[in-house]
């Protein structure tokens, strides 16, 4: 990309508002640890005040080295993946722009909406004419394990009500930062009933935060072909929970992928979608 001074500022200044990077340290949401008694009692008391946006934190210090690798769970910002994955998203935009690569930016699993709106704001700085934002969530948390994979047996991830983000707080967080437009398409619902009939056409980038094995294949699968070539496939819990990477693997042997996987962080990683020969 042509340097850019302001569009450089603007985007460095972006990544560290929605990580909330080097001002906010305290207020850190509490993760309990899967199956413990507090995990429990916690879950006991949110079931209590069904409905209300109960959330637990706790004072803590901010860490740059946490928030770069997103590695703690930020109580107010509107992404937890960190800098470093921001980065990432940022190269990957920017280098389908230079190279002319088409298609629309996808992200399933959005949470507070963070990624998506860094991508909004990734166009809007280079002034990109057309491309759309799409934002895929059930906006009501992950799926409880469903059977179809062995690989999500005794996940609990969709125990975590602090995953649960509305659509239209969503929005809200977009707004706030003034990228909600119509480009920016929100398709609500469980990956495996809305992608598949999803109207996008043709994808740049793509990019799975869904967590779990069924929720990475089940974007794989209907939007894997969607992406151009020389596109890019970002994974962001590769490292971090190894259902994630079994679907990925998969996946990729299932349909003879062999670009190469690159890492970002201790758990981010992606790859480039070949060129036909
Ligand atoms: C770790 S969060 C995403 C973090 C986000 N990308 C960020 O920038 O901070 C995972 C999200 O995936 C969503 N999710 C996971 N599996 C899903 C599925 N099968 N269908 C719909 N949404 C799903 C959850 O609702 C949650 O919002």
């Amino acid at each position: 990309m042509s340097s850019n001074p302001a569009a450089d500022l603007y985007l460095d200044l972006l990544a560290k508002v929605l990580t909330r990077y080097g001002f906010e340290g305290r207020n850190v949401t509490v993760s309990l640890p899967l199956g413990s008694y507090e995990s429990y009692l916690w879950q006991l008391l949110t079931a209590t005040m069904p409905g209300r946006q109960v959330r637990m934190v706790e004072p803590g210090t901010f860490d740059a080295k946490l928030r770069e690798e997103g590695v703690d769970w930020p109580a107010d910002a509107e992404s937890m993946v960190g800098l470093k994955r921001l980065a990432n998203i940022r190269e990957c935009v920017e280098r389908t722009l230079t190279d002319g690569v088409p298609g629309d930016l996808v992200e399933t699993g959005v949470w507070r909406g963070g990624s998506c709106i860094f991508m909004r704001g990734v166009l809007a700085a280079h002034g990109d004419p057309d491309r759309r934002v799409w934002v895929c969530d059930s906006f009501e948390g992950l799926p409880e394990h469903d059977g179809r994979y062995a690989a999500d047996i005794g996940d609990q991830f969709h125990a975590f009500s602090e995953l649960a983000i509305s659509v239209e707080e969503v929005q809200e967080n977009f707004r706030r930062y003034d990228l909600l437009d119509d480009r920016v398409e929100f398709l609500k619902g469980w990956f495996a009933d809305t992608l598949g009939t999803a109207p996008i056409e043709q994808i740049a980038v793509l990019r799975l935060d869904g967590d779990m094995y069924a929720s990475t294949m089940d974007a794989l699968e209907p939007l894997y072909d969607k992406v151009s070539p020389g596109g890019f496939v970002i994974v962001d819990d590769y490292g971090a929970v190894p259902a994630c990477a079994q679907a990925v693997h998969d996946f990729r042997k299932d349909r003879g992928i062999t670009d190469e996987i690159h890492q970002v962080d201790w758990t981010g990683a992606y790859w480039r979608k070949g060129v036909p020969a």
